[in-house]
């Protein structure tokens, strides 16, 4: 039995569920799936999932807007046959399938893009398969809940007046890029300003501590990102007798980094190329 549609005023996550804890049917709103599809900017060819696809409509629409290849995975057969109906009702039958799977048992390697309007429980018992399975620069983007101590890379909210369930009126929408594996040691050279560098990088999902050596002196990082592969760091430092901001920035490929630096003194600014190898 599903414990209680909504609770006025704060409706959780839990007076949603069905009993036993998974997730029921209830559809994104048309605008909450156009706005999740935005951010995960599905590109034509790519490969998306939705896990838990109900009546199918975001992958049917990630077809029709975007040219996606589309996958719903559904435990429930009669919204599975609902869903390939709208997806042929649509025109989009060739790129948009449904089958009934298990969300847990789903392949995921080789997908770009996942969609998921699940409990926040589900969310955390499939988060290790999106890290593992997903390669660096793949989106995934859910519709109201989170992924525990894993901080999306940006979150929309939206007003949804009809909205019944979960947060009441509104709808949150949270996106994560797969973050590249950057943590080590790199090194790497840059000729005229500062010769040998080394950055030392710690990392909790896409999250980096970094810190910068050059010439044998520590320089101040006192920026870093990392959103899939790409990968910036901001760094001050005294290079070649004046103080120069240094923008690193380029993408993390196995156990290269390749890209280049805008170096700044204040008053000129110049680009050179930047690559960076990992210690082993
Ligand atoms: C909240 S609905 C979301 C439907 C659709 N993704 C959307 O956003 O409109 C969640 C769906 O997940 C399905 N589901 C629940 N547990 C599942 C599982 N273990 N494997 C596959 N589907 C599951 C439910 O039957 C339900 O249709």
């Amino acid at each position: 039995m599903l414990a209680a549609l909504a609770v006025a005023g704060g409706a959780s996550a839990q007076s949603w569920a069905w009993d036993d804890g998974t997730t029921p049917f209830v559809s994104s709103p048309p605008e909450v799936v156009d706005r999740m599809l935005q951010l995960a900017e599905p590109k034509a060819g790519e490969r998306l999932v939705d896990l838990g696809s109900g009546d199918g409509r975001i992958v049917i629409q990630a077809a029709k807007r975007f040219g996606a290849q589309g996958l719903g995975v559904e435990i429930d057969p009669s919204l599975v046959r609902r869903a390939t109906e709208n997806a042929r009702r649509a025109g989009v039958e060739a790129l948009a399938r449904f089958a009934v799977q298990d969300l847990f048992e789903t392949d995921l390697r080789g997908v770009s893009v996942v969609t998921m309007y699940l409990l926040p429980e589900v969310n955390l018992k499939v988060m290790p398969r999106l890290l593992q399975d997903l390669k660096p620069g793949a989106r995934i983007v859910s519709h109201d809940y989170g992924m525990g101590d894993w901080a999306p890379d940006e979150t929309v909210e939206l007003l949804v007046a009809e909205k019944m369930v979960g947060p009441l009126g509104r709808s949150r929408i949270l996106l994560w890029l797969v973050p590249a594996d950057a943590r080590g040691v790199w090194r790497s050279e840059v000729p005229e300003f500062g010769g040998a560098w080394e950055f030392r990088i710690a990392q909790k999902y896409q999250r980096l501590d970094a810190e910068a050596r050059a010439q044998g002196r520590e320089m101040r990082v006192h920026g870093s990102r990392l959103r899939g592969e790409e990968i910036k760091l901001v760094v001050t430092g005294n290079v070649g007798g004046k103080v120069r901001n240094l923008l690193f920035r380029g993408h993390v490929r196995g156990d290269r980094i390749a890209g280049d630096v805008l170096i700044s003194d204040g008053e000129e600014s110049t680009t050179r190329p930047w690559t960076a190898t990992r210690n082993p």
